[in-house]
């Protein structure tokens, strides 16, 4: 097996074994930090996801941004472009389908397509991360090609979000690999 997938099963296996009070403490913990820093609460178009495979759950996040009178976009897999996403807006009442990953998305309507240049942040998941801010996922690419270009202006500032254990002291990447600039922890705010 290579040494990254190694280290993404050693720490899917980690952050599944949160209990649910766990991950319940760590996604308000989430929404603390994020109220506090006036860029990422000052947003109006957010992308975020749904937890899958004990991710920090962002659905007090949504809930809060809601509140804000934010606008909430999910991800969907693109169904001509492999490897890409769309990302579409999130209502209260949206009706979700599971897409071939089994995670929740909303039908496609493209009259809820918003082009990925138009939203002020996007929220990642990650598998892993590192205390230089490289990121890695659950190895389709879909977020490395979504960010690939955000530093030139191509695109949304992402903001990672993670439980402390998903940390390690360094991460192996390759040249596509986009790091992050900001990443949120239930323990720490990371800038770089
Ligand atoms: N910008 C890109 N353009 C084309 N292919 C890409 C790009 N970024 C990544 N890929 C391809 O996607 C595959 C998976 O990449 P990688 O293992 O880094 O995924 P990941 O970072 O774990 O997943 P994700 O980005 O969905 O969180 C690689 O084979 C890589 O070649
Ligand atoms: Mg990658």
């Amino acid at each position: 097996m290579s040494d990254r997938n190694h280290i993404r099963q050693q720490i899917r296996q980690a952050r599944r074994r949160l209990t649910e009070a766990e991950q319940r403490a760590a996604a308000e913990l989430i929404v603390e930090r994020v109220a506090k820093a006036g860029h990422l609460a000052s947003a109006r178009k957010v992308a975020l996801y749904l937890a899958n495979d004990g991710e920090l759950d962002p659905k007090p996040l949504i809930d809060w941004y809601w509140s804000q009178g934010a606008q909430i976009y999910l991800p969907v897999l693109h169904h001509f472009s492999p490897g890409h996403l769309l990302f579409l807006r999130y209502d209260p009442d949206a009706a979700l389908i599971a897409n071939r990953f089994g995670i929740p998305e909303p039908r496609l309507d493209i009259r809820l397509l918003l082009p990925k240049s138009e939203l002020d942040v996007v929220y990642t998941p990650l598998v892993a991360f590192d205390a230089s801010g490289n990121r890695m996922g659950m190895g389709g690419g879909f977020y490395d090609r979504t960010l690939s270009g955000w530093q030139q202006g191509r695109g949304p500032r992402p903001v990672g979000l993670a439980h402390d254990c998903q940390q390690l002291a360094a991460i192996p990447t390759d040249s596509w690999d986009v790091p992050l600039p900001e990443l949120i922890t239930p323990n720490r705010h990371w800038r770089w």
